[in-house]
């Protein structure tokens, strides 16, 4: 079989690092058809010198100009061109590795277009997941998810009878700040919050982790995959973060994945769930002493878990104020204009201002975005 013609989208990110990784070590399986980038063009121009992607963009037209005239090649401007490559009825494979609600418009036009769409951005489904899941089932995409967690679900669930599935639970490693004492939580700074122990990834994902955040979006996210009631889901914090997710079943038992934590393996099955691909990440090694530790969440340190279950029961539109004002709210944190602990009781107080009201556009899905940020900047405003 010829390989599948590839799109990148946020291909000088983390996530599209560990994409074009898989992509290097299967040329037979995979071609570079398009790579999408932002800002980065240092990134982006050793992405292009390797691989010579037919079509390149940036969504910033200043480095598509400065990408252009270092490369010497045909850079395309804008996130209409990379809107238009993930729908082109030539891409067979996407990537969705955009961070943010950015990279909803290009996802989302992938899945209309009925592609295999190996989803990283979970503000796509945390912001319009009913939009999304319509979509596929409209236009028969696979959505397989590169989420370490879900992707593990993902794999747990295969050949499990629906009816026998009790609970799902995707582990948390807890972040920087697992064992800090609760008041100096006030002090902590940008960069210790984005010092992950065990993953490395972009900065505002860190962030999230740290927060719990990104676990709450995770909930949300997994909510939508696996058609899962909010009672179905849960998470159990995991140091280590080698068990990826649980899943119990009606007679007791729990199935668990295990891997070391590297993304390259959700991403090579979210882009080639069989037969698996081989990653280069490290093997466990059982003949090595070695501890897995679990302990239940701790809704005092972690806030965020107690408010995204109110998100599980809500409207759409909670999901989404919920997503951006954590958008908002983790930027100023980053930028400094708020402390660490500010960040969840600033989404907490813009989701009390959000409407009751489901979502089946995506205008209807910005319109509430904007009203959530721009809630989120007051808020901001009065830290
Ligand atoms: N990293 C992980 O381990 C991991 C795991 C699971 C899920 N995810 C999810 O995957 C997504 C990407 O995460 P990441 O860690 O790879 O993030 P990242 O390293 O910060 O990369 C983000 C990518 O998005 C691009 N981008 C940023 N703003 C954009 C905009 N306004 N328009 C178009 N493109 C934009 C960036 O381009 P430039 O760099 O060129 O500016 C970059 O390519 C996130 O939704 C995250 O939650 C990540």
């Amino acid at each position: 079989m010829a390989p599948r013609r590839v799109v990148i989208l946020g291909a000088t990110g983390s996530v599209g690092a560990s994409a074009a990784d898989v992509m290097r070590r299967h040329p037979d399986l995979f071609t570079p058809w398009a790579f999408v980038g932002h800002r980065n063009v240092a990134r982006m121009q050793k992405l292009v010198e390797e691989f010579a992607p037919q079509h390149v963009v940036m969504t910033d037209p200043e480095a598509a100009q400065k990408l252009a005239a270092a490369t010497g090649r045909h850079v395309q401007a804008g996130m209409e061109a990379a809107v238009a490559l993930a729908g082109s009825d030539e891409a067979e494979i996407v990537v969705a590795a955009i961070v943010g609600a950015a990279g909803i418009p290009p996802t989302l036009a992938a899945v209309q277009a009925g592609k295999h769409v190996a989803l990283a951005n979970k503000e796509c489904l945390v912001a319009a997941g009913r939009i999304f899941k319509e979509a596929a089932e409209t236009s028969g995409a696979v959505i397989l998810p590169v989420d370490s967690e879900h992707a593990a679900v993902h794999q747990l669930l295969a050949g499990v009878p629906r009816e026998s599935v009790v609970r799902i639970l995707l582990t948390a490693s807890g972040g920087p700040f697992l064992h800090k004492p609760l008041a100096a939580l006030a002090h902590v700074t940008p960069e210790e919050a984005v010092a992950h122990p065990n993953w490395e990834m972009g900065a505002k994902i860190s962030v999230d982790s740290a927060t719990m955040m990104n676990k709450a979006l995770e909930l949300i996210e997994a909510r939508w995959l696996f058609d899962a009631t909010p009672e179905m889901l849960g998470a159990v914090i995991h140091p280590q973060s080698v068990v990826h997710a649980l899943v119990e079943l009606a007679d007791g038992s729990m199935l668990a994945q295990l891997a070391h934590p590297d993304m390259r393996a959700p991403v090579a099955y979210a882009m080639h769930p069989s037969p698996r691909l081989t990653t280069g990440i490290p093997r466990l090694d059982w003949t090595k002493a070695d501890k897995l530790t679990f302990l239940p969440m701790d809704e005092e340190r972690f806030p965020a878990m107690r408010l995204v279950r109110r998100v599980l029961q809500g409207p759409d539109a909670w999901a989404v104020g919920f997503n951006a004002a954590n958008e908002e709210a983790n930027a100023a944190f980053r930028a400094r204009k708020i402390g660490f602990l500010d960040i969840v009781p600033i989404v907490a107080r813009v989701l009390a201002r959000m409407p009751e009201k489901d979502v089946r556009t995506l205008d209807e899905v910005w319109a509430l975005d904007r009203l959530a940020r721009a809630a989120a900047r007051e808020e901001i405003a009065r830290c």
